[in-house]
């Protein structure tokens, strides 16, 4: 796992688009092979977000050569509900920028059949030949998209119930009543995460430091479902300083001097 650790929010949001950006570029090189890329909800990658808007906006990127498919989305709210995720990305990323109304993959929270949706999901991944990165967030509790605490580490896209810490962490999202939070969603696996070619987890904000602690210095456990995410090949998590707050003085110095090095002898 590479961990780069930055001063906040804001220097962690610039840093994840500019990542991207370069995958982003060689995509408009290449109308035969789209670059496909798994998206989170939250409020944790608003900020990347809106520096891929500014890339768009400002003529240094175009998106029609991208694929994506978002991590999940509530069980029964209309999609043009606000705290539905099919508006939440509309309105962060989408309705910005030129990607192609037919590239753009949410779960239909509200399908007839729950079941067959999630699997023709897993099968559109499969047809777009896998997806090669997956953006991510992670709850408090460790979870990465909805894969709650004993979610199998091996899991495909299917019906979640939520944990009540998730239902009530985002409460705040639903007048912080939490009778009006939806109980059940939609998500990829941790198995669909962690079959992607790279995955980048975002982490801001001390309430995200002792999941952090678990995923970085825990060893792989259903209960931090983001921790089996050690296991992938190439896996960035970038976080902020106050979200490494719990971690061991010397994790972050071993880490921040990884970087260092690596900053000195890469060009670029
Ligand atoms: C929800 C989403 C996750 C997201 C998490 C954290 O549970 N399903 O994908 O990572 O919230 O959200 P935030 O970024 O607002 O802290």
């Amino acid at each position: 796992m590479r961990i780069v650790i930055l001063k906040d929010y804001e220097t962690v949001s610039n840093w994840v688009a500019n990542y991207l950006h370069p995958k982003i570029s060689l995509s408009m090189q290449d109308e035969k092979h789209p670059f496909v890329l798994g998206l989170p909800t939250g409020s944790t990658p608003i900020g990347t977000y809106k520096n891929l808007v500014r890339y768009y906006s400002t003529g240094e990127l175009s998106f029609r050569n991208i694929v994506t498919f978002n991590m999940d989305e509530y069980v029964g709210i209309p999609e043009n509900h606000p705290e539905s995720y099919h508006y939440f990305m509309h309105h962060h990323l989408f309705d910005h920028i030129d990607i192609p109304k037919e590239n753009i993959n949410i779960l239909n929270g509200n399908a007839g059949n729950l079941e067959k949706e999630c699997q023709d999901y897993e099968d559109k991944i499969s047809i777009n030949g896998g997806i090669d990165l997956f953006l991510g967030g992670i709850g408090p509790d460790g979870h990465i998209a909805f894969n709650e605490p004993g979610s199998s580490l091996t899991s495909k896209t299917r019906i979640k119930t939520l944990s009540y810490d998730t239902i009530l962490a985002n409460s705040r999202f639903f007048d912080n009543d939490l009778s009006k939070v939806p109980k059940m969603a939609l998500t990829v696996g941790v198995g669909t995460v962690m079959d992607a070619r790279e995955v980048v987890i975002i982490a801001t904000g001390y309430n995200k430091a002792r999941a952090i602690r678990q995923i970085v210095e825990g060893g792989v456990s259903h209960m931090w479902t983001a921790s089996m995410l050690q296991l992938n090949r190439r896996m960035i998590l970038v976080c902020d300083d106050a979200a490494t707050m719990e971690l061991q003085v010397e994790t972050v110095k071993y880490f921040k001097d990884i970087e260092k090095v690596a900053g000195e002898i890469l060009p670029g």
